[in-house]
């Protein structure tokens, strides 16, 4: 609907409200400052993931009784209250940050492994080859699903994460049905396997993690594999793909970067704000709030756009440039209050060790992409392919 490039849409929203409609229908909130205060605000809840994500209020169009339903009923993102807070700790005790660090020497040497053939070739088709299978790989090692399965495991993620899409049509969530109906015997014949010999992957902690005397069920921890696989994957292969196109456009910078490697973290929050792979975060109102003196009434769902709010001119000085020196970037593209993105110093990881060696064991990238092509997704910013020749 917004085509491949929404931000002269999200200017135009932005500039006209802090709170605006969308075409669509839908409420939205553009700005900066009000984005940050509703993703922090005890005011609003997610929306409950059984009912379908376009109207998340309205009529559910989604079988309730079916295997997706009951997945995204129970994807800590579409938890609330107590049961957010209960859900989220027993998941951040298996994900610690000791078991992020350990992942470093891991991702070093598989993204060496992935431009291996690409630097002797010469070319490489980025999210095919590069930016798809690092984070996919490191997710699967990390939940503990064999490497075998992957690909599988891939398509059947692609299928459901269409239904958070504000657009997301019948015949999507009909085939987000179908890969659920093969996806969630496959991950709890895969618990019982791991319970019977169990390792030390995130599945496994999953199982063993008890806090206050409360486990997470067995519904709870399949359902939570099928999230964290969709969210630790697609996320950041969107950071890498939508970074490296975004530095490839503005060669100047990624000479900088080059040039000046210890900017790279910072250059990281810059790519994320400049081109962030989450465009939207879902809210529902508990009681009725008003911003900037419009009104959210309770229960009605809104978003807030978190890629409008990163290109706010109130909050950054020439907000469509990108500047990897750009002091205090702060995007909110890793959302922010009590449903901080869990991933994001893996994200990070994973991006930084990309960046690194994608410049550090090259001389020069260029594009052989003329015209990239975009998912149609409004949630999610994607490229489908990206191809670029390296020296
Ligand atoms: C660049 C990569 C990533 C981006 C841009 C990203 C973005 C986000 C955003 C915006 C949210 C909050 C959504 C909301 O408030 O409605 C979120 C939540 C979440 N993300 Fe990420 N994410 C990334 C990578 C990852 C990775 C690698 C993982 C796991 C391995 C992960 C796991 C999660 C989880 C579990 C939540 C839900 C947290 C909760 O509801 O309490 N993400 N992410």
């Amino acid at each position: 609907m917004l085509g491949d490039d929404p931000y002269p849409f999200y200017a135009q929203w932005r500039e006209s409200g802090a709170v605006v409609k969308a075409p669509w229908g839908m409420t939205l909130v553009t700005r900066y400052e009000q984005v940050d205060r509703v993703l922090r605000s005890a005011a609003f809840r997610t929306p409950r993931g059984y009912r379908d994500a376009n109207d998340p209020a309205g009529p559910p169009r989604m079988d309730r009784s079916s295997e997706l339903a009951l997945h995204r009923r129970l994807w800590v993102i579409f938890q609330s209250g107590d049961a957010h807070t209960r859900q989220r700790k027993l998941i951040m005790k298996a994900f610690t940050p000791r078991a992020v660090r350990a992942l470093a020497p891991r991702i070093e040497s598989l993204v060496s492994e992935l431009l291996a053939p690409a630097l002797e070739r010469g070319t490489m088709a980025v999210i095919a080859d590069f930016s798809y299978p690092l984070p996919a790989t490191v997710i699967c090692e990390l939940l503990g699903i064999p490497a075998a399965d992957r690909d599988r495991n891939r398509q059947w993620a692609a299928a459901v994460v269409q239904t958070i899409d504000p657009l997301c049509t019948e015949a999507q969530l009909k085939q987000a049905e179908a890969a659920m109906r093969e996806w969630d015997p496959y991950i709890r014949t895969l618990l019982a396997e791991r319970r019977k010999h169990p390792g030390d992957a995130l599945l496994d902690a999953m199982l063993a993690v008890e806090d206050e005397g409360t486990r997470m069920t067995e519904d709870e921890i399949a359902a939570n594999a099928t999230f964290l696989f969709i969210a630790g994957h697609e996320t950041t292969t969107n950071l890498i793909g939508n970074g490296l196109y975004a530095l490839l456009r503005h060669p100047e910078q990624l000479a900088r970067l080059r040039a000046e490697p210890g900017l790279l973290e910072n250059a990281i929050e810059e790519l994320l704000r400049f081109d962030s792979p989450v465009h939207f975060a879902p809210r529902v109102p508990l009681e009725d709030v008003e911003i900037e003196g419009v009104v959210l009434p309770r229960e009605v769902p809104f978003a807030a756009c978190l890629a409008a709010a990163n290109r706010d001119p109130r909050r950054y000085d020439k907000p469509d440039s990108l500047d990897i020196a750009r002091p205090d970037p702060k995007p909110l593209s890793f959302g922010g209050g009590p449903h901080y993105c869990v991933g994001a110093a893996l994200a990070r990881l994973e991006a930084k060790h990309a960046f690194e060696q994608l410049l550090g064991r090259t001389r020069d990238i260029s594009l052989v992409t003329e015209k990239p092509v975009w998912k149609s997704s409004l949630t999610l910013r994607a490229l489908t392919e990206l191809h670029i020749a390296l020296r």
